[in-house]
């Protein structure tokens, strides 16, 4: 079973992805979030970062893009090819708003002839393996049904499902008796995702679908960076190395000219997942939140860990 980190726009960017692997059991290969084709000829400086090693560090990263137009996609694959990347995932889960309005992300699913035009297009090009991303489909879970022939045409790398509709958004719960007719239908190698915030969670997954190719984890790793470990068979969260962790990534941060605020605003992107590890720490947590310097983010950060 392989373990993969997923795409967090805004959260698992860069610098967290590196410094997490270099501090934690490392999992299989993590995904930038989503980068959107443009006019422009390179990359723009977010997008370097996203991609280059010198910010990534060693590690197996898959770029992801979002589109609905071919053309647009394969410039794109074109530019990472040249940056030296082989394999591209394909969003076709992002249920925000402005996206899906587009036509993009989930809502590319709502149509089915538009999307296989694209696929056919996109599957021409044999320099690159494209891995899909995708939710079950717009209103209802049955849409998948239909889309389950569309994806076996094509030689997808691997299949990652998050098996919630757009309409769900992150409510309700991921519907497995769907996911379960993923695993027996489709064809590519199937990854699971969504909602995996506790050992048991992924064991769970792993024992039901004995034949999975793996799992991705998102908001469970951000909100516990030793969940992998826990998964692994490691008895207990290594505070200290959590810390750390934090630590090291607001350096980071702070290196790349970006304002205190910013920087500031990143970390507490963070803590809306990581907070759950400190049930007893909501005071401090919330002077974390609050933070408008370093030195409140600091008090508050001491506070935490030394309950611990
Ligand atoms: C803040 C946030 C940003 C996200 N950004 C992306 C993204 O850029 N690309 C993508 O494919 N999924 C994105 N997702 C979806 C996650 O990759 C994942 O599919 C979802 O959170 C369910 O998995 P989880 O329960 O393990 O978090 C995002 C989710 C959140 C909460």
């Amino acid at each position: 079973m392989v373990y993969y980190m997923a795409p967090l726009e805004g959260v698992t960017t860069y610098g967290f992805r590196k410094h997490y692997h270099d501090n934690f059991i490392p999992f299989d290969k993590y995904f930038t979030p989503f980068l959107v084709p443009h006019q422009k000829r390179g990359f723009n400086e977010r997008e370097k970062k996203e991609i280059s090693s010198e910010y990534n560090g060693n590690l197996c990263l898959v770029p992801q893009i979002l589109s609905n137009e071919s053309e647009g996609f394969l410039e794109t694959v074109r530019k990472l090819r040249e940056a030296g990347y082989r394999e591209i995932n394909l969003n076709l889960g992002c249920p925000s708003k402005t996206v899906v309005g587009k036509g993009r992300g989930s809502g590319f699913l709502a149509y089915p002839d538009k999307l296989d035009r694209f696929l056919d297009e996109i599957f021409k090009d044999p320099s690159v393996e494209i891995s899909i991303k995708s939710r079950l489909g717009v209103n209802e879970a049955e849409e998948f049904l239909e889309l389950i022939p569309l994806f076996n045409k094509y030689p997808i790398k691997e299949f990652i499902l998050h098996p919630r509709t757009q309409k769900d958004f992150y409510g309700n719960t991921v519907n497995l008796k769907m996911f379960e007719m993923a695993y027996q239908e489709i064809k590519a190698p199937l990854i699971y995702n969504g909602d995996i915030n506790t050992a048991e969670d992924a064991h769970f997954i792993e024992e039901k679908f004995p034949n999975l190719k793996g799992i991705m984890i998102g908001r469970g790793i951000v909100g516990n960076p030793c969940l992998l470990e826990l998964i692994k068979g490691e008895e207990a969260i290594s505070y200290q190395r959590i810390y750390s962790f934090l630590q090291k990534l607001l350096e980071e941060y702070s290196k790349v000219g970006i304002s205190e605020k910013q920087v500031l605003h990143k970390m507490k992107e963070i803590f809306i997942y990581l907070e759950r590890l400190f049930p007893d720490g909501r005071k401090s947590i919330k002077k974390i939140k609050k933070a408008e310097k370093f030195d409140r983010y600091q008090e508050g950060l001491t506070e935490i860990f030394k309950v611990c």
